[in-house]
């Protein structure tokens, strides 16, 4: 347990989060009053005028401090708070690192799309050595990291300049799957319980197409993403009926890139995959997590890895643009071998795009309710089987091309987009970097409105329950309805 007190400023969530990520630690109290606990860690973080101080006590007794003066001298050009908010973060970090030895390979950054950063410093045309500065010496990120997304922001610009008002892209939810992973939080229904509400959770879902093609209509289509959940799992004639709607409403000749999740292996037949590719999806994703059959079992994915490789040589005898695969690394029980043995299946495969996970305990999956049951690897397994993945990429002649983490991500580590060279996922880009408009369809979608002059970001969110969203569909398009026009009819 660490008791905290904050004096002079009320920076929980940063402090929540950045403790727990260094100590690994999970009770932490923020308490009203400075009194030393005497059988706790406490610290007391103050912030008074320019300056920051972090104290830590152990047993009443002050163990170790670490002061910065001047915020100002934070070499970073934000306003006041923010350089306030980065040196309570630091100093926080600085205390810990010294005490306890612990460093993160993310430093003081707790939000999920660390390159963000980096534009918003390259928009600023700082050069890329002062970034690299900024991002070690400030956000006290590993070079490794540093590097990682100086690399991944040169390879994403192209897709994401010039900004403009007028694009967007679509991002479609189909919450069904065929069971439910035992790691998962997404909206994803199991079919055999929800199958009767497949029909008019479609036409609900067209419905609300309909309203936003009108609501964009004179707008430029980029990409559209039907995700979930697993797309391919709910009748054929349901998924093509929404695919073909898509391409008339929106005009296939506008959209760029047009991906389904196929995911799951036990959805995948020839037939549906004609479909697809017939009605212009050039780009699939089938996601082995893991090669190994004892770990398909423990997670609950109900089918095997040669499932795998027979859906994806179907794949790719019907012929996609791209086909992507994900895996995670740190499933339960895994090693390095693990790794490694999914890894060489995968590359034997060869697909066009890896996106490689590391597992985060999401509160509401089965893994976390049953943790105890799960035996899960520590942070420096983590990183090794990280490394494996990165080197067979390299074999794969894939770069790294778009990266985000989660929440309560084992290690605090990341997930990362690979691609072969010009297959980059131009979606997976868009929605992450934050810099186009993306409007979200069907259950748990959420839309972001995205005005570029500010750099402002409005999100729309759907509702999550499948009922819920089936009977209050006329106001899921009345919120986007509200929000599109203003930002349509807005100076910025
Ligand atoms: C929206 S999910 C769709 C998965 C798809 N239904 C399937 O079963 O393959 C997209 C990806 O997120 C990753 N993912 C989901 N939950 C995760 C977790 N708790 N930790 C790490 N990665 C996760 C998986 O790799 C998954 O393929």
């Amino acid at each position: 347990m660490i008791r905290v007190y904050l004096n002079g400023h009320n920076d929980t969530h940063n402090i929540y989060e950045l403790l727990r990520i260094l100590t690994e630690i999970q009770k932490i109290e923020f308490v009203n009053d400075e009194k030393v606990c005497n059988e706790d860690l406490f610290i007391i973080s103050s912030l008074n005028g320019i300056s920051v101080k972090t104290e830590v006590f152990k047993d009443g007794k002050l163990i170790a401090v670490n002061n910065i003066k001047d915020i100002n001298k934070v070499n970073i050009k934000r306003d006041l708070n923010k350089k306030k908010s980065i040196a309570i973060k630091k100093s926080l970090y600085k205390v810990i690192e010294d005490m306890m030895g612990s460093t993160v390979p993310w430093g003081i950054l707790t939000g999920i799309r660390p390159s963000k950063i980096v534009h918003e410093l390259k928009e600023k045309e700082i050069k890329k050595d002062e970034i690299f500065n900024i991002l070690t010496k400030e956000y006290l990120i590993t070079e490794d990291k540093s590097k990682l997304l100086l690399e991944i922001t040169d390879v994403e610009e192209k897709y994401l300049y010039p900004l403009d008002k007028n694009n967007y892209s679509l991002y479609v939810s189909i919450p069904f799957c065929p069971s439910k992973c035992v790691y998962c939080s997404f909206p994803s229904y199991p079919l055999g319980k929800w199958r009767d509400v497949v029909d008019k959770y479609t036409e609900a879902l067209l419905n609300e197409l309909e309203e936003i093609a009108n609501l964009m209509k004179g707008k430029n289509i980029q990409t559209v993403y039907i995700g979930g959940g697993t797309p391919t799992s709910i009748p054929k004639e349901n998924l093509v009926r929404i695919i073909k709607t898509i391409n008339s409403l929106f005009g296939r000749e506008n959209i760029k890139e047009f991906t389904v999740e196929a995911g799951r292996p036990d959805t995948i037949k020839e037939e549906i995959l004609q479909n697809l590719k017939k009605n212009y999806v050039d780009r699939i994703s089938i996601n082995p997590q893991t090669m190994s059959k004892k770990t398909l079992e423990l997670v609950g994915r109900e089918h095997n890895p040669e499932d795998i490789e027979k859906a994806y040589n179907i794949a790719k005898k019907v012929g996609f643009n791209s086909i992507n695969m994900d895996v995670i690394v740190g499933l339960p029980g895994e090693d390095v071998g693990d790794i490694k043995n999914t890894m060489k299946k995968i590359l034997d495969l060869d697909p066009d795009n890896l996106t490689v996970h590391t597992l985060a305990i999401k509160k509401t999956s089965k893994l976390n309710i049953e943790k105890e049951k799960y035996d899960l690897a520590k942070t420096e397994k983590i990183k090794d089987m990280l490394k494996i993945t990165k080197n067979f990429s390299k074999k794969m002649e894939m770069i790294s091309y778009y990266m985000y983490r989660q929440k309560q991500i084992l290690g605090n580590f990341e997930n990362i987009g690979y691609a072969k060279k010009n297959k980059e996922c131009i979606y997976n880009i868009l929605m992450m970097e934050e810099k186009q408009t993306i409007i979200g369809a069907g259950s748990g979608a959420v839309s972001k409105i995205f005005y570029p002059s500010k750099n402002r970001l409005v999100r729309v969110p759907n509702v999550k329950n499948l009922k819920d969203y089936i009977d209050r569909k006329e106001e899921m398009i009345e919120r986007k309805r509200v929000e599109i026009n203003k930002m349509l009819t807005s100076e910025e």
